[in-house]
């Protein structure tokens, strides 16, 4: 295992994939409504990285068929999109987008609501964008990874809500997916030691109910086995010698 330590070169190129990318998420934003397909999110997404010159990190990664991973309610990620799966009001839509600039990946991923949401769902959304504020509070030089999986499984579990465990964040650069590991559950261990020029992608999925999760027969899409919604907010991150600095945000 070997965490890759970026330069300031290097620095500099993720910190425009990931400048892309927030625009990439605001933009697709405005366009979620009732009665799109998740093609339609595919499309759009595709639209505005070509136009700023990019390449999709995710477009036959491993045999991916689409730009944008979109996963609806009980999807929880890796939905493929298609014409016929068309979003109604009071569904949550998650997507998940990865850029290229010049060489290097960003990646980072949004649930949305579908017009109105329930209360309850509300609460999941904004309990899975909060435990990945919670976890980077431990993302500084000198702290352990771990510690940094710890403060996000608490936050949701004490918030009623249960983490993937099936799935987790990584190490993103010049390679979508690097070392670390980055679990949204404790694992065993302290995990490694946190060092200025890291850069992770940091990915709570989160369950309304059990955390069990499986695949469906297209081999990606992962599902809750109890079918209760799940959601996922992921971002890019570099760990600096102070605050850590979110890459795929907009400033
Ligand atoms: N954010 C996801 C990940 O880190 C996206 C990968 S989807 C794939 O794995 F299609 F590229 F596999
Ligand atoms: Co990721």
């Amino acid at each position: 295992m070997a965490v890759i330590i970026k330069n300031q070169k290097q620095i500099e190129l993720m910190r425009e994939a990931g400048r892309i990318l927030a625009i990439v998420h605001e933009e697709l934003k405005e366009f979620i409504r009732p009665g799109i397909s998740t093609l339609d999110i595919d499309r759009k997404g595709k639209a505005i990285i070509d136009r700023f010159g990019c390449i999709p990190s995710f477009l036959n990664y491993e045999g991916y068929p689409a730009s944008i991973c979109v996963s609806v309610n009980e999807e929880v990620v890796h939905g493929i999109p298609k014409k016929k799966r068309i979003l109604k009001e009071g569904d949550i839509v998650s997507l998940d987008a990865g850029v290229i600039y010049k060489g290097y990946h960003s990646d980072a991923a949004r649930t949305w609501p579908v017009g109105t949401v329930s209360k309850e769902t509300q609460k999941l959304l904004d309990v899975t964008k909060q435990s990945f504020y919670e976890g980077i509070k431990f993302a500084r030089a000198g702290r352990h990874l771990h510690e940094i999986s710890r403060a996000i499984q608490k936050y949701v579990e004490s918030n009623g809500f249960s983490v993937v465990r099936d799935l987790v964040g990584h190490g993103v650069g010049a390679d979508l997916h690097e070392d670390p590991q980055v679990p949204n559950f404790k694992p065993i261990g302290r995990g490694i030691l946190l060092q200025p020029g890291m850069t992770l992608a940091i990915e709570p999925m989160v369950n309304a109910g059990k955390k069990d999760v499986w695949w469906l027969d297209d081999d990606w899409t992962v599902v809750t086995k109890d079918g209760s919604k799940s959601a996922h907010y992921e971002n890019t991150i570099l760990i600096t010698e102070g605050e850590p600095e979110i890459l795929s945000i907009q400033k």
